[in-house]
């Protein structure tokens, strides 16, 4: 039976960066490649987020527009409803987007120098943010696992004895797609707290979470621990929002809150965005059952590339993500540079970000995006045959 996410929808000509871009920024003529880069998908808005906007776009009038209560409501009823954490309303500071609030957070809790800690491999944006706001990076690597992901919890304590301002946690992984456990974000905040380093989790990914594994937020330990935490939530990944950027910060303690709440006001970031409000309000308030069924479809995509890769790349190594839509490829047994397998894929036209870019931890793996119409997916396992077998 056809899925509504069957459907195919060219993106083409749209301003699309992960469409239109790759011919301006990576040299890729229209038309030659399935890009797989950038991490949001290609799926249409359901109806109960395109309704509203048109309604809202008919009135025709943009002007400034705050939070509602029915806003609020919204992100802190889907929060209590699938993620057991009961948010108030004090504790949001709104941003467009993530990596504003998480930039703004190390410039407030932080000194140019200080040291930021990071799990490599980690979403490549983390390294840009510290590098521009003059911080040093400092790493812990994730221990690789035939592909399952753990913190290697001595190493992290004995970077944070030796300074580390703030932690940056992804949670759940992008790009080692795991789902922390209830014990690993324990450990990881109670050692946050036991040294006095500030923790800022991005929570991004939480909403897609596959069946067998259960998300567990910074925001449900012991409320001793909340005392220096910062966690961004956002509906963007979960209803394919990104250019409706709206990220939801929340900051338990008040306190320290300040810092960031007079960065927003020099900032001009106190008003927002009409659109964006009202996609996110309707993608909270109606999107339980929408999203149950795209992630069925993300996790059968997620079964399709498991299923090629054991049985035909027999040199790649995938295990299946419990988070995200962006399969994370082991392709060093290939032996080939980083550089080679990325102009293999080029030739073969199938554009992936390439792992160096997530850290050292990251060289010679490949992230896949597998948020596309199972036909899109399956022409990428054709391409990919050609060059990776
Ligand atoms: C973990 C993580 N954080 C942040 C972002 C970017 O979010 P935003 O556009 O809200 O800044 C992404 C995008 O892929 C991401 O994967």
């Amino acid at each position: 039976m056809q899925h509504e996410l069957d459907t195919v929808i060219n993106r083409y000509d749209t301003d699309c960066l992960k469409w239109d871009y790759m011919e301006k920024w990576l040299g890729i003529p229209k038309g030659e490649a399935l890009p797989s880069w950038v991490s949001d998908w290609d799926f249409k808005a359901p109806a109960f987020i395109t309704d509203p906007l048109k309604k809202r776009i008919e009135h025709g009038v943009f002007g400034y527009s705050e939070r509602s209560d029915e806003y609020f409501n919204a992100v802190i009823d889907w929060w209590s409803d699938n993620h057991q954490v009961a948010l108030k309303k004090e504790w949001f500071h709104t941003t467009p987007g993530s990596l504003p609030a998480i930039a703004m957070l190390i410039e407030c809790w932080s000194n140019p120098g200080d040291q930021v800690l990071v799990f490599s491999p980690v979403y490549h944006a983390f390294y840009r943010t510290i590098e521009n706001t003059n911080r040093t990076l400092a790493i812990s690597a994730l221990e690789n696992n035939e592909g399952y992901y753990t913190i290697n919890f001595d190493d992290l304590e004995k970077k944070l004895q030796n300074g580390v301002k703030i932690l940056m946690f992804c949670n759940p992984h992008n790009p080692g797609g795991r789902v922390w456990s209830e014990r690993e974000v324990t450990k990881v905040c109670a050692l946050c707290h036991q040294y006095g380093t500030y923790i800022i989790s991005d929570e991004i990914w939480a909403d897609i979470v596959f069946s067998g594994h259960k998300f567990f937020s910074c925001l449900r330990v012991n409320p001793d621990y909340l005392s220096k935490m910062a966690v961004c939530i956002a509906a963007t990944k979960s209803f394919g929002l990104p250019s409706m950027r709206l990220t939801n910060t929340m900051i338990p303690n008040e306190h320290e809150a300040e810092a960031l709440k007079s960065k927003l006001l020099a900032y001009g970031i106190d008003v927002y965005s009409s659109l964006s409000l009202l996609a996110n309000q309707s993608a909270y308030r109606h999107g339980r059952e929408w999203l149950d069924s795209t992630l069925s479809y993300l996790e059968s995509n997620n079964q399709i590339l498991a299923e090629f890769v054991s049985t035909e790349l027999t040199k790649v190594t995938y295990r299946k993500q419990e988070s995200t839509y962006l399969a994370w490829l082991d392709c060093r047994a290939l032996e080939l540079t980083d550089e080679e397998l990325e102009r293999r894929l080029y030739q073969a036209g199938v554009i992936p970000t390439m792992g160096y870019n997530f850290g050292e931890q990251g060289k010679g793996f490949i992230r896949l995006n597998l948020g596309c119409p199972k036909s899109i997916l399956k022409e990428k396992i054709v391409r990919l045959r050609r060059v990776l077998k």
